[in-house]
């Protein structure tokens, strides 16, 4: 695809849009040249009990020093909330639609904040303290927005943990976070399956979590399940028993707001430390410019709410700016193609925001799937979590948006708490493929590997030359962790990871990660999270993973794994198990090779740029093998994993 393939702004779209061209240059212009001042006014988009008087005041440089609007004062569920009430109580804030066609509800922004402040009392109720962390692990029910708005509203720290990880990934996180209450729920429904959620997180306490002392229990399906006496609760009965009146906990807008574990190149988990003040700024600036958020939307996100994308534009930056959100508890296409568009319809959704991987595989219905909605009320189209092809993107423009709807390709990542590289969709013309341009106030720049800058067109690592009001803080427990994983590339730099080409419109295209995280259907997963879980089970010397393009998924993963006597029938299926048991099952390996031995260097270091291009069967270019300690280990992974394609 060349780089000159534009969409321009359809005149109907830019006839109305909140931000033109020009205005957007006079924002862009204003952060570069004043950022305090640019900041200072920006965060006038919350509302403050101690209005900031200071923007930025952090450093990238030494121990890195993230802060901003540090003398504000606010509550984050009054700005998702109690603000609105008086304006716009009686709108309607929320409407989940569940599975079946039949189950939906609407939540005004008057009804959503009685039930935030009954779930933020029981919580009380049950000793949670301002500081405390409160794991969240809950399908798509409303439950879960309240949740996390109850938990801001005390000022405890929400941990949303996703349904699909393994009781292992859960304790895990469980302690690290130091949870002392989890709100989940019997089971999800997903299709026609049942998820155990609750009985996951029975095992994963029985690993050993000394710090929780409650689980509040949301009946979903209606199943019967034991509950332990003295730490297992039913939330409805205290929900019912409530006050509906709570007062906020006035919070310092550097106080953390949630923690959000993600995964790395190296190590376990990370939790990131969000902000309450910056992130809220962040997330409410964001959803507006981003989204041209105006009076009416129908704002449907399609993230789970475990996801930072389903935090910061399911919840925080809709609820932020009193939009409408929609809810869905389904699946694309259950119970049959289609579904997702009938949502559509069915709740005039203005602004449809999902994930490559979905658009993928929809793309693979038959085309009179999608023609057979009417999909009228859309005006504005989103993905992220990976690079778009060009030809997604274009089904996605044709096939759903009618040729009518920009597409905005928005860049970001858990660390960066909202949308960095973006098309705004009233000034900025659309290349198929790329992200477009940074956001007003967001420094992006190229490093090549030796952290020189490149200027003008050109190819590197994607880093950040200066804080933004929605970065990540610290990660928990771990600040030195979090300097040299995003600080130490080159000093002064935030890295994101990721690897970018700048054209000569200054457009960036996102190439993906360049260090060794892979990301499986959206889902991000460190190689080394996976190869420390395989090793657990004795009968592997070693093993490595490495991620390969798959059609849907994005990537896949593949494991190589060592073992110790190759004669032991079923290892394969052992390293599997092994890693859908540490991790989770949306980690399963698309394949186990069981190989002799790994290629390495004459220092020890697994060559896995020639694993990947083995696992691809790309066997022209297999590049410099002299730097290899053993170079006929190349011959027998072919003749493991088969010859060239
Ligand atoms: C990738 C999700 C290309 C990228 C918000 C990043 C993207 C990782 C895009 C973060 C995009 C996200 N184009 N790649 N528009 N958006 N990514 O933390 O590799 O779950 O580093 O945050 O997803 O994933 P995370």
């Amino acid at each position: 695809m060349s780089n000159k393939e534009i969409f321009q702004i359809p005149p109907s779209f830019a006839a109305q849009a909140g931000v033109d061209g020009a205005h957007l240059r006079r924002m862009t212009a204003d952060a570069a040249h004043d950022p305090e001042r640019f900041w200072l006014d920006q965060a006038g988009r919350v509302d403050w009990t101690r209005r900031p008087t200071l923007a930025s005041g952090s450093s990238f440089a030494d121990d890195v020093s993230i802060r901003w609007f540090a003398d504000g004062k606010l509550n984050a569920s009054v700005n998702c909330l109690d603000r609105h009430l008086a304006e716009r109580g009686e709108q309607i804030a929320l409407i989940w639609q569940g599975q079946e066609a039949s189950q939906v509800e609407r939540l005004t922004y008057r009804a959503l904040h009685e039930r935030v402040c009954r779930m933020a009392n029981v919580l009380r109720g049950l000793g949670v303290e301002r500081g405390d962390r409160v794991a969240i692990h809950l399908p798509m029910v409303i439950e879960g927005v309240v949740a996390m708005l109850a938990c801001a509203r005390i000022g405890a720290l929400h941990v949303v943990l996703f349904g699909g990880f393994s009781a292992e990934g859960l304790a895990d996180r469980l302690n690290d976070s130091g949870a002392v209450a989890i709100i989940t729920a019997d089971e999800a429904r997903r299709g026609p399956k049942r998820i155990a959620l609750k009985t996951v997180m029975d095992e994963a306490l029985a690993r050993g979590v000394p710090s929780v002392r409650h689980m509040l229990v949301l009946s979903v399906t209606g199943i019967d399940l034991p509950m332990q006496e003295g730490r297992d609760l039913a939330l409805a009965p205290l929900l019912a028993q409530a006050s509906p009146d709570c007062p906020p906990a006035e919070m310092e807008a550097e106080d953390p707001l949630f923690l959000l574990y993600t995964s790395g190149s190296t190590g376990k988990p990370k939790g990131m430390v969000h902000s309450t003040g910056g992130y809220m700024v962040w997330a409410s600036f964001t959803h507006e410019m981003v989204f041209d958020h105006r009076e009416g939307d129908v704002f449907w996100c399609t993230a789970d709410i475990s996801w930072i994308t389903g935090h910061t534009y399911v919840v925080y930056g809709p609820l932020a700016n009193g939009g409408t959100i929609l809810l869905f508890e389904g699946l694309p296409s259950y119970p049959a193609p289609g579904r997702w568009w009938e949502v559509i319809d069915t709740h005039k959704v203005t602004t449809f925001y999902t994930a490559p991987t979905a658009i993928r595989s929809l793309m693979r219905d038959d085309d009179s799937v999608v023609k057979g909605y009417a999909l009228d009320s859309l005006r504005l189209l989103g993905s992220v979590g990976e690079p778009i092809s060009p030809d997604a993107w274009i089904w996605f423009h044709e096939a759903v948006g009618r040729g009518r709807c920009p597409v905005v390709d928005t860049w970001w990542q858990t660390e960066t708490g909202g949308i960095l590289i973006a098309p705004i969709p009233g000034a900025v013309p659309q290349k198929p493929g790329s992200a477009t341009l940074p956001l007003p106030g967001v420094a992006a720049t190229l490093l090549t590997d030796k952290g020189e800058v490149i200027e003008g067109e050109g190819e590197g690592c994607l880093c950040i030359a200066r804080s933004w009001p929605g970065q990540a803080r610290t990660i928990w427990g771990g600040h030195e962790r979090f300097r040299q994983t995003y600080f130490s590339f080159s000093p002064g730099y935030y890295f994101s990871g990721d690897g970018a080409r700048r054209d000569a419109d200054g457009y960036y295209w996102i190439t993906g990660r360049i260090d060794d995280v892979i990301n499986v259907s959206g889902h991000r997963i460190g190689t080394a999270e996976v190869e420390d879980v395989v090793a657990t089970d004795h009968r592997f010397v070693e093993c490595a993973a490495v991620g390969v393009p798959h059609d849907i998924k994005g990537q896949g993963l593949i494991v190589f794994a060592v073992a110790r006597d190759a004669s032991v029938p079923d290892l394969a299926d052992a390293a599997s198990l092994a890693v859908t048991k540490g991790i989770g099952r949306y980690a399963v390996p698309e394949r186990v090779y069981l190989v002799p031995d790994l290629p390495k260097t004459r220092s020890g270091k697994i060559v896995r740029r020639l694993l990947r291009k083995i696992a691809c069967h790309e066997l022209d270019g297999l590049g410099d093998l002299s730097t290899l300690a053993d170079a006929t280990i190349v011959d027998r992974l072919i003749a493991v994993v088969g010859p060239a394609k």
